[in-house]
């Protein structure tokens, strides 16, 4: 868990991050993130619409692990964005809730906001002048974007000063996306992958079972396994202690071609991730209603 990938711009960033999407502000958040921490995860990923920053940031703080030892993402939503003002007000809202100085990474969360569809770019291009602003100052070490296809990256580029470092997207081996992942690759930008475990609906899959019991280990355990092999960077999801333990033992074993061959089959067999992520997120968060 402390072995890192480094960014373009030199900054280490451990290679298995601590997910929290819908994980609940209160106890459940602060307990995962609590007992993450004390499984050995330093790398923690979060957001303003996930609602549980103040947790996240207490269980941070509270846990007494020196800061520059941990890399803490979070994200800007579409409620704080119209602006470059605004974009900057929403990083200052998100470090006070956090309760934090700075953070390791920034990301634009989501390209094209309904409300905003019809002005994405310029909406994208003020968006990201404040974040080059944040970075320049000191306020993150790193920035970049979430569920950015190639034609909201080609976009950004046409004015950004600094390019993104990262795209964290839904990724698993039911949804591969072997050309944004390419296109990734070529822009030097990290593939992050959220909903490592297909938000845990390839956990019952008899074929990854089989694989998992070859090798001894859990389905959760091979997917993340998959994510490390292929580079990825992988930000599991649990709200118990046994499986945030286990989701952590994946470094003494290695998938073999036969399991590659397998898992590349999967390509496909997922559930899509784009517009309805949003309803998911305003059950968590009334105000976005
Ligand atoms: P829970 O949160 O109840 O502990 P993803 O990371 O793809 O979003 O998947 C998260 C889902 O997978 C959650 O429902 C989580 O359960 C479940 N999960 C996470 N790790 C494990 C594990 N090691 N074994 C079984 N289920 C797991």
């Amino acid at each position: 868990l402390t072995d890192t990938y480094s960014l373009k711009n030199g900054i280490k960033i451990p290679v298995v991050g601590f997910g929290t999407w819908q994980s609940n502000n209160g106890a459940e958040a602060y307990n995962a993130v609590k007992w993450a921490l004390e499984a050995g995860y330093r790398h923690i990923d979060t957001a303003a619409v996930y609602g549980n920053e103040e947790s996240v940031g207490k269980a941070i703080r509270d846990s007494g692990i020196k800061r520059d030892d941990l890399f803490i993402t979070t994200k800007l939503w579409n409620y704080q964005r119209d602006s470059y003002e605004h974009t900057l007000q929403a990083f200052g809202d998100s470090l006070s809730r956090l309760g934090l100085d700075y953070v390791d990474l920034y990301l634009i969360h989501w390209p094209e906001p309904i409300e905003y569809r019809d002005h994405w770019q310029s909406l994208n291009d003020n968006s990201w002048r404040a974040m080059e602003k944040i970075y320049r100052d000191g306020g993150t070490r790193a920035i970049g974007v979430s569920n950015f296809r190639e034609t909201h990256i080609n976009e950004l580029l046409k004015t950004a000063e600094i390019t993104p470092m990262v795209n964290q997207i839904f990724l698993n081996p039911g949804d591969q996306e072997k050309n944004l992942i390419k296109y990734n690759q070529d822009h030097k930008i990290l593939t992050e992958a959220y909903s490592p475990l297909g938000t845990g609906q390839l956990l019952s899959r008899p074929d990854l079972k089989k694989i998992a019991n070859k090798h001894n280990v859990s389905v959760a355990q091979i997917l993340i396994r998959w994510n490390l092999e292929k580079g990825y960077l992988p930000l599991p999801k649990s709200t118990h202690q046994d499986f945030i333990k286990n989701n952590t033992q994946v470094f003494d074993f290695q998938l073999d071609s036969d399991d590659h061959r397998l898992l590349d089959q999967m390509d496909g067999q997922g559930q899509q991730h784009t517009e309805p992520r949003l309803h998911d997120f305003q059950k968590i968060v009334p105000f976005l209603e």
